[in-house]
Formats: structure tokens, sequence, C-alpha cells
């Protein structure tokens, strides 16, 4: 055994340890803490004197203890296992966690990420004899009934491979040796230990083009995200930032999903956790837990522990777009890791730049943010992969001038703006129509496989956006000068805009059907709505009164399409015909 490199403990200041004799140590080594063993890791060197970041709370630890190097940097276990586990911020697994030591785990515990015990089928997909690379896929593990785990050489190990089979094996177990040009056989595991701090290797990057569908209709329809692309969630403090993550989360048309929650209470966590595993997925029926992987590291664990728990959740998320997949992150709330960044950096003496973060704030987060996007992936068989991050940010009293908003919003490329009054009128989702942006709006049309629908949805989107800037302006005569002052299709667009607002924008996440809509619903609910737009303005032009045309009953069917099930969608086809009828009885009327 090789001798390991030990110090001693100088100072203890919170989540930071200070360290001499720490001769050889790197910056960003994992460290052993004093008497408890506890994990933390080398993010300041000054000759031999290291400060350490460490995950565990440092209570009662002092000066003298020892600090030992693994010589290793922060790392997870990528493998079979990860789906539907709980991880706390360094991939300990929570359940076990708790189940095996107490309702608090027990500090200095070292739970490794992927059960040891279990075996998984693994079924060779290349023979003894290929000639073989990182990242290349050598065999699969159905690991649950909606995820097929592809096993892939991992990283600096190439050559022919040798002794594959089928069978049951654990983690740990050789599935198959690769033979190097020298001779050398490095033994294949389905489990591979991958560093979190930087991004895992790709052969080429895309810019997005294909929207990431999310059920929720004033995302997909007005700021769609893509696969591969970056969103974040601004607001005060209770206008539905969990929220849409939730709903994300359950809905949007990933193969993975990774949730890390960030700092944030521990009732929302467990809210995820308690129903998550009741739900199903709409496509497959089958529970939603079966593609997720939760990371947890709520406001009352260790700060440290919430700066690593993004990085942890990226690069798990980084391991299943490597092998082809379709992986959306979500991470609430990205200020919360702020915070303990900036927490860390005052301890480390560190010149603090505005509002206090670190300098280095903007640099970090843009470099989390450039870990999405749509990739050719490492290794044969070629495929793509995306993945997508939608990051929550909470800044103090909603203020977007906030130092992590405004980096955030340098980097991403939709902005999804929850607004306070909106929620306090409890029109959700808050998502302000009028300073939200996304820049993949023209990639809407592509949901669509007829083109002239797809065409047909841009032109809407465009036209209901109009009317609601149109609104705005309108609202703002209205108050000048009162609503006399409006001509009937002024009226009109008034009405239309209301009923956009909120017989389509408005929708209810805890309803069991409005929770979710197609793009074909989101289709033909805009279409409806719209379809009133025009055939009322025809019957202005004819002569109607408005008044006449605002108390159509045809108006209750329009605001209660939202609650029409997927399968009787004709049932919202109809209403325009329903439209039709009624308007042409008025305009009878009106000519009589
Ligand atoms: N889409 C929605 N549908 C219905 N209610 C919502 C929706 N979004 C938010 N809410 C309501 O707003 C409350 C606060 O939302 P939450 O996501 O916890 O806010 P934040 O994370 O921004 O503090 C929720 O508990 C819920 O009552
Ligand atoms: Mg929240």
């Amino acid at each position: 055994m090789s001798e390991k490199k030990q110090g001693k403990i100088v100072k203890v200041a919170g989540p930071v340890v200070v360290a001499d004799g720490m001769t050889g140590a790197r910056m960003y080594d994992v460290v052993r803490v004093g008497n408890l063993n506890l994990i933390g890791e080398v993010v300041e060197l000054k000759g031999d004197t290291a400060s350490i970041q460490v995950y565990e709370e440092t209570t009662g630890m002092g000066p003298g203890e020892p600090v030992v190097d693994t010589e290793a940097p922060l790392s997870v276990e990528l493998g079979p296992g990860l789906i539907e586990s709980i991880y706390d911020g360094i991939q300990r697994p929570l359940d076990d966690l708790v189940g095996l030591e107490g309702e608090f785990m027990s500090r200095g515990s070292d739970m490794p990420g992927l059960n040891r015990e279990k075996k998984w089928r693994f079924k060779p997909t290349v023979a003894d004899g290929t000639e073989v690379g990182p990242g290349d896929i050598i065999g699969e593990v159905q690991e649950t009934s909606l995820l097929l785990h592809k096993i892939m050489i991992p990283p600096g190990v190439a050559g022919k491979i040798r002794n594959i089979a089928e069978g049951d094996f654990t983690v740990t177990d050789t599935v198959a040796l690769c033979v190097g040009p020298d001779g050398a056989e490095t033994p294949v595991q389905l489990m591979q230990k991958c560093p979190v701090r930087s991004p895992r290797d790709i052969r080429k990057r895309f810019a997005p083009n294909r929207v990431l569908i999310t059920g929720q209709r004033v995302v997909d329809t007005f700021f769609p995200i893509t696969k591969g692309g970056t969103a974040c969630v601004p607001g005060p403090f209770g206008t539905g930032k969990t929220v849409v993550q939730h709903q994300l989360a359950k809905w949007v048309d990933a193969d993975v999903v990774v949730y890390v929650g960030c700092g944030e209470r521990g009732n929302e966590m467990t809210d995820v956790l308690t129903e998550f595993p009741e739900l199903k997925d709409p496509r497959s029926g089958e529970p939603l837990m079966r593609r997720s992987v939760l990371i947890a590291n709520t406001s009352n664990m260790p700060v440290a522990a919430r700066e690593a728990s993004v990085y942890t959740g990226i690069t798990i998320a980084e391991y299943f777009r490597d092998m082809g997949y379709t992986v959306a992150l979500m991470a609430d709330s990205t200020s919360r890791w702020a915070e303990a960044m900036r927490e860390i950096s005052t301890r480390l003496e560190e010149m603090p730049a505005e509002e206090g973060y670190p300098a280095y704030l903007a640099a970090r987060i843009a470099a989390f943010y450039e870990r999405a996007g749509r990739v050719e992936c490492l290794g044969s068989p070629e495929r793509e992969g995306g993945l997508s991050i939608i990051g929550a940010v909470s800044p103090p009293g909603g203020d977007l001038s906030d130092s992590v908003v405004q980096a955030t919003l340098h980097v991403v490329k939709v902005f999804w703006s929850l607004k306070g009054e909106l929620a306090y009128q409890r029109h959700f989702p808050a998502i302000d129509w009028l300073t939200s942006y996304s820049f993949y709006k023209q990639y809407l049309k592509g949901c669509f496989e007829d083109k002239q629908r797809g065409q047909q949805m841009e032109a809407m989107t465009v036209e209901a956006m109009g009317l609601l800037e149109q609104e705005a302006e309108l609202l703002e005569i209205v108050r000048l000068v009162g609503a006399e002052a409006l001509s009937p299709e002024d009226r009109l667009a008034l009405e239309t805009s209301r009923s956009i607002r909120e017989d389509f924008l408005h929708q209810n996440a805890f309803h069991n059907v409005d929770t979710y809509t197609s793009m074909e619903k989101q289709f033909e609910m805009l279409k409806m709505v719209l379809h009133f737009h025009k055939q009322s303005l025809a019957a202005i032009a004819a002569g109607v009164e408005t008044a006449e045309i605002f108390k159509l009953a045809v108006r209750e069917d329009i605001a209660r399409a939202k609650y029409i099930p997927e399968e009787e969608i004709e049932k919202i086809i109809k209403i325009r015909d329903t439209i039709d009828q009624q308007l042409k009885e008025l305009q009878g009327s009106a000519v009589s």
C-alpha cells in the first residue's frame, strides 16, 4: 500500500477547514478530514497549507486532527442503479443512509453511490475481438421498464474486447476485458467513476433544434425550450418556481430526468419523493420514477454539499446523454447554490465582488449552463444526445438586477419571468407573457408532423402574442380616457386577449386533465380562441354589437375546453362550429 499523504487541521471555520503538512496535495483532491473521517475537497493551496471545503457538519472538530489525501478528485459512480435513486449532494444514497443510520445521516459514512450487491442482466452488443475505445457501447442492461442502460467503455481505456458474455453481474464484477496494444488487460465493469467538476467528453456540439415538449401551454406555445437548450425561471417567493420545475420534471418528453433540489425547504423535496412514485408517464403508463434521479440537498443540510450537488447532478445527466438519450436537468434553486459559493468564498477570505458573491460567480454559472447541449456522443455506434438545463433563480425580493439572475440571463436562451402580481391574481403559471422570451421559437413548427399545421401554429402564436401586446396598449388607453374611447374592434381585441390569458395560458398544475396538454390539444385550443376572434370581427363588420357577442353561450365552452381530456379532442374542434352557428344566429337577427 502506498503511503497516504497526511496533514493536520490548524483551523476550522464552518464548512471550511485549513490543514498544514499537506505536501503533494493537489487542487480539488478529495480528502478525509478529522477523527470522524469527514469528506472534503481541497479548494485552495498555499505551499503545503490547504483550505478544504467539508461536505458534512464540522462541529466538534478541532486543530491537530488528521487530514488524509485520497489523491482523487470529487467523483460520482455511474452505472445501473442510478435511476430511481435519491442522493445527497455528494451522491450518498439518502434512503439507504436514513434506513441504515437513523433519521440523520451519521457523519463520515461511506455509502457508495451504487448498490454493490444487486445483480443486473448484462447483454453484450459487441463480440470478443472488437476494437473499442472510450464511449463505445459494449452492451446493455434493462435498468427499469423505461430505461435501457448502455454500458460504455470509460475514458482512457482502448483495445480489443475479450471474455465478454451475457450474464448477471454486480456493478463491480468484470463483464469483459479490454486488451491494450501492449497486452495489458483492463477489466471492464458495469460501473465507472467520473470526476464531477469538468464536463464529460463528447465528439461534437450542435445548436439545439427540437422542442422539448413540456405539456405546459405557455411554455410550449410561447416560450419553448429545446432538447439541449437552457432556460431559467426567476421570480419572487411564492410565484411558482418550484411548481414549474416539478411540472417539467413530471411531463417533459425526455428519456431521463435529473432533479436537483438545492437548498430549498425539505418539505418540497418530500413532496417530490411522495408524489413522484405515484405519477405515471402519459405516453407509456409507467411510473415516472423509472426515468428519474433525485438529488436533494435541502436547506438543513451542509452548505458545501449544496455547492457540489449541482455538479453531481449534471455529471449524472451527462452520462445518460452520452448513451444517446434526451436528458433534462432541473435545479431548484441556483440562488441557493450561489449562496453556498458565497459562504465558502467568505470563509476562504477571498475578495468579494458584487453583493458579496465571489468574483468567479458568473464564470461558474456560465460553465454550468454550458454543459447543456445537443451533442454527437463519443464512441460507436454513432448517436446523438441532448441535455437541457432548467434553473430556478430566487433573487431576494424578486429583483431581476440581482447578480445571479444577471449572470444566468447572459447564458440561457429561455427566460420565463414569474411575476408577483400574476401569482397574486392566481394566474398560474405566473409566467409574464410580455417580458419572457425564448430564442428557440422557430423550432415550434417542427413539433408537428404535418408541415402546414406547424406553420399554422407558428402564425397563430404570432397573432396571439400580437393581441396580448395590443391588450397592454389598450388597457393603458382605457386607464387614461375610459372604455368608451374604444372601437368595437378594440373591445373585441381586449376580450380575445382575456380569453387567451384565462382560457389558454392559465393552466392548473393540480387538475388531473389540465396539468398536461399535448401539442395537438394546444393547437386546437389556440385555434378555437383565434377562430372566435376572427369570426367575431366578421360579425362586427356585419353590424353585430360586441355586447351581444360577449353574451354568447359558446364562450363558456371555450373557457371549459382545457378540461376536455386528450381522447375527446374532437369536442374542442367542434366548438368552432358552435362559434360559427351562434354568431350566424346573431347576424341573422342583426340583419332582420
Ligand atoms: N401552475 C400552477 N397551478 C396551480 N397553482 C400553482 C401553480 N403554480 C404555483 N401555484 C401555487 O403557488 C404556490 C407557490 O408556488 P411555489 O412553486 O412553491 O413558489 P416558489 O417556488 O416560487 O416560491 C403553490 O403552492 C401553488 O399553490
Ligand atoms: Mg420554491
